[in-house]
């Protein structure tokens, strides 16, 4: 089923939806960050360093993986010129609509985009790419069930690139873990499940892939990219017991939360700003 939008006809969306493996309410979570998503400049910078890193050649076929609005899509394509191929792919229509809109923008046209579930993707035949990305998008994802699934689809000798941030990182999601605390919730770090290079390597290894290179750097996030920090949170797919609370207590954790932001913000900009990240590869 095709489902291109009214004045952007070079890049389609196809659909091709199977069972999504995504935690509940991922995609809704998407759709409503879409519009602003590219705004924050670091989340640009995150998946064009794993681009880089990546060092994609001329003539390469490239799945981007949780593709959103396209960041490392483009970037890929941008390093891969004419001669090859990226496959975006993503759960969320609101993300896609605006992948779409940044590639047509960008007079790209080897992109091609699906909204599909990552993590089963039968359309695509064994060995079907050189080159898997996934930028900041493994922890929103089943993550053996997705590394198995890009084994398959990886060409033999082909690499599969993903970022994470390391465990107790950003500094503003560890803040409000310990906020939420004080209402009797105890919230999952959602990096824990790969953010140190030991999980990295073992995830790649589980999946029958080897770990071919770890690079741990630090990104550095903008104040204006805490403004939207409380809804981030309280509203990620990853803390739907927030749900739960009064809407009394909803709002007490609300404002001593962004007052504690706005105070470290204050007496320890670096930390607060500062997150240490870890880009992995595996190679088939
Ligand atoms: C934090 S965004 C990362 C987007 C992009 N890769 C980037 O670097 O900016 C996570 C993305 O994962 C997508 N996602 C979540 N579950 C998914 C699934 N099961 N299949 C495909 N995409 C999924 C979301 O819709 C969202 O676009």
């Amino acid at each position: 089923m095709e489902s291109t939008g009214p004045g952007s006809p070079s890049c389609a969306i196809t659909t091709c939806v199977t069972e999504p493996n995504s935690p509940d309410g991922a995609e809704p979570v998407f759709d409503q960050r879409a519009a602003t998503y590219s705004n924050h400049t670091w989340h640009i910078r995150y998946a064009e360093r794993l681009v880089e890193l990546a060092a994609p050649t001329p003539g390469m076929r490239i799945l981007d993986a949780a593709t959103g609005t396209g960041l490392a899509a483009i970037a890929a394509a941008r390093a891969l010129g004419p001669t090859g191929h990226v496959m975006g792919v993503d759960i969320s229509t609101g993300m896609l609509t605006r992948a779409r809109q940044a590639i047509t923008a960008a007079g790209l046209t080897n992109i091609e985009l699906v909204r599909a579930d990552a993590t089963a993707l039968p359309r695509f035949g064994n060995g079907s790419f050189d080159l898997i990305l996934c930028s900041a998008g493994l922890l929103y994802l089943p993550v053996q069930a997705a590394l198995r699934e890009w084994h398959r689809l990886l060409t033999p000798g082909g690499q599969v690139g993903f970022s994470t941030m390391a465990a107790g990182f950003p500094v503003a999601a560890r803040l409000f873990r310990d906020h939420a605390r004080r209402y009797g919730l105890t919230l999952t770090d959602p990096a824990t499940a790969l953010g140190t290079s030991t999980r990295c390597r073992q995830v790649l290894r589980d999946a029958g892939l080897t770990a071919a290179k770890l690079v741990g750097e630090t990104i550095r996030f903008s104040s204006h990219d805490l403004d939207h920090a409380w809804e981030a949170h309280a509203r990620g797919p990853h803390h739907d017991a927030v749900a739960t609370l009064t809407p009394k207590q909803t709002e007490t954790f609300q404002r001593d939360y962004t007052d504690a932001l706005a105070d470290l913000l204050r007496t320890d900009e670096d930390r607060l700003l500062t997150s240490e990240v870890i880009y992995a590869f595996g190679e088939r």
